[in-house]
C-alpha cells in the first residue's frame, strides 16, 4: 500500500519513519517534507500543500491512506475534503478540530460537559477584559481563541503582563483574526503531561504517556516554544491517574462531542495540568499528535502502524492492542540560533550520526541545499530532535546526549535536562 503523511516536521518524519517499517507498506509520500524525508530511501517527498491538489495527487497514485500531521489541514478541512471524494484519511473532520482551532469553542464545549478545566470567560471587548483581570489578580492566563502556532498564550504572572497580553491581542491585532477574540482564564499550578489517544468514531485507544518541555532553557527558564524536548512515559502518568484520566476526560469529551452532533475520529491529545493533590485538569486539546512528542512515542511503538491506522479508519480500534518498547525515550529538540522569536535559517548542518537500536534523529526544520545543492541546512526553528533509548530515563538521556553531542550547527539551541522531571519520580 502506499501512504501519504502530511507536514513537513519532527512529527510528521517521526510518523513516516514508522509507516515504513511495515512490510505492507510500498512507499510513503510526505507533503511536503523535509531534509531527513528527503534523504530517506523509503519515503518521497511531493511538494504539495493545496488540499484540493493533494486529493488529486493521492486519486492519481493511488494512495491507500492519508495521515495528518498538523493542525492547520485539519482546521481547513482536509478530512472534510478527502472523505467526500472518498478518500481514507485518519484525523478529525473541521467541525471535530475546534475542539484545537477555537479555544472558545473547546472552553465551552468542557463547561458544558463538565470536563474538569480552569475557570475563565471569552471576551472581544478591550475594556471589558481590563476589568475582569482587576477582579481576578495575577498570576492569570490569556490565550488567543484562534490557531496562533503555540504563540498565542501568555501566562501572566503580574498584572501588568496581563493587561500588556490584553493590548497585543484585542487593541493591537498581534495575531491578526486568531486574536479577535480571547480566553482568560485561572493559573494553574502543578505538572503538566500530555495523554493522546486515538479514536475511531467509537472506540478510543490510548498511546503512550508522554511529557513536553515548552520552556526554552534548562530548569523550564526562557520563553515558550513549541516543544524543545519529550519523553515517554512520564511516570506523573500513574495506572490510577490513567485511569482517572480515561474517566473524567478522554471518554466524557468524546461521547461530549457526539452528543453535540460531531463525531471525533483521529488523535485527540489532552494537555493536562496535575495539581499536588493529584488532581487532573484540561490546559488545552490538540486535535493531531504532539510535536515533539510523537518522535519518542513512535520510537517506542512496536505494532505495526499501518494496521493500526487501518484499524482506525475501519472503526476497530477495538481490536488492537499496541505494543511498547519497555525502555523509556527521551527526545532532545536542537533548535536553531534565535528561536522561536526569530529562528536564523541558512546554517549548514554537519553529519548526522546513523540510526542505532538505541538513537534515531528526526529532522524537521531542514532541507538539502546549501552550495553543492546536496548539503543539510536550516530551514526553520526546530531543526532535529534525537530521541535516545534506555533502560532508565538517564540511560535513555546519555543514549540522546551522545548522540546530540556529534551534531552541531551555527547558533545550535538545546536543552540539556529533557526528562528532569522524569529523574524524580
Ligand atoms: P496551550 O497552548 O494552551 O497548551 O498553552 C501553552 C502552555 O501555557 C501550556 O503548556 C502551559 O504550560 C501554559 N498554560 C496554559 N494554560 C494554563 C493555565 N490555565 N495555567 C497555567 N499554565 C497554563
Ligand atoms: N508539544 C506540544 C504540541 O504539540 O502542541
Amino acid at each position: 500500500m502506499k501512504i501519504l503523511v502530511v507536514g513537513s516536521g519532527g512529527r510528521e518524519h517521526a510518523l513516516a519513519w514508522k509507516l515504513a517499517q511495515s512490510e505492507r507498506v510500498q512507499m510513503v509520500y510526505v507533503a511536503p517534507g523535509n531534509g531527513g524525508t528527503a534523504h530517506d530511501a523509503r519515503l518521497v517527498n511531493v511538494n504539495i500543500t493545496d488540499l484540493h491538489a493533494l486529493a488529486d495527487f493521492v486519486e492519481q497514485e493511488h494512495i491507500g491512506l492519508t495521515v495528518v500531521g498538523p493542525e492547520t489541514p485539519l482546521a481547513g478541512g482536509i478530512v472534510n475534503l478527502f472523505r467526500s471524494r472518498g478518500l481514507k484519511i485518519f484525523g478529525p473532520t473541521k467541525e471535530a478540530a475546534q475542539l484545537e482551532s477555537s479555544k472558545d469553542f473547546a472552553k465551552a464545549f468542557m463547561q458544558r460537559h463538565g470536563i474538569p478545566t480552569a475557570k475563565y470567560q471569552t471576551f472581544s471587548d478591550v475594556a471589558q477584559a481590563h476589568a475582569y483581570i482587576d477582579a481576578n489578580g495575577a498570576p492569570i492566563v490569556i490565550k488567543a481563541d484562534g490557531l496562533a502556532a503555540g504563540k498565542g498564550v501568555v501566562v501572566a504572572l503580574s498584572l501588568e503582563e496581563a493587561h500588556r497580553a490584553v493590548d497585543d491581542m484585542l487593541a493591537d491585532n498581534r495575531f491578526g483574526d486568531a486574536g479577535a477574540r480571547i480566553v482568560i482564564e485561572e493559573f494553574l499550578a502543578g505538572e503538566e503531561a500530555s495523554f493522546i489517544v486515538m479514536c475511531d468514531g467509537k472506540n478510543v485507544l490510548p498511546l503512550a504517556t508522554s511529557q513536553d518541555h515548552k520552556r526554552l532553557k534548562d530548569h523550564d527558564q526562557g520563553p515558550n516554544t513549541g516543544g524543545m524536548g519529550a519523553y515517554s512515559p512520564a511516570p506523573i502518568v500513574t495506572p490510577a491517574m490513567h485511569a482517572r484520566v480515561m474517566r473524567e476526560i478522554i471518554n466524557p469529551t468524546i461521547a461530549g462531542m457526539a452528543r453535540d452532533g460531531i463525531v471525533f475520529t483521529g488523535f485527540l491529545y489532552a494537555g493536562l495540568m496535575i495539581d499536588a493533590d493529584g488532581n487532573p485538569r484540561t490546559l488545552e486539546f490538540n486535535c493531531r499528535m504532539g510535536d515533539p512528542e510523537t518522535q519518542p512515542i513512535m520510537a517506542r511503538l512496536k505494532t505495526d502502524l499501518l494496521s493500526v491506522m487501518e484499524h482506525a479508519v475501519n472503526g476497530t480500534l477495538n481490536q488492537v492492542e499496541l505494543q511498547w518498547d519497555r525502555r523509556t525515550a527521551v527526545g532532545v529538540v536542537l533548535a536553531a540560533a534565535g528561536y522561536p522569536d526569530a529562528p536564523v535559517k541558512g546554517a549548514v548542518i554537519s553529519a548526522i550520526p546513523a540510526e542505532t537500536p538505541e538513537a534515531v534523529t528526526f529532522h524537521a526544520g531542514t532541507a538539502l541545499g546549501g552550495e553543492t545543492g546536496n548539503q543539510l541546512v536550516v530551514t526553520g526553528g526546530r531543526v532535529l530532535c534525537t530521541v535516545g533509548l534506555g533502560d532508565s530515563v538517564k540511560l535513555a538521556q546519555r543514549q540522546a546526549y551522545d548522540v546530540v553531542d556529534q551534531i552541531s550547527f551555527d547558533g545550535m539551541q538545546c536543552r540539556r535536562d529533557i526528562g528532569w522531571r522524569g529523574l524524580k519520580h
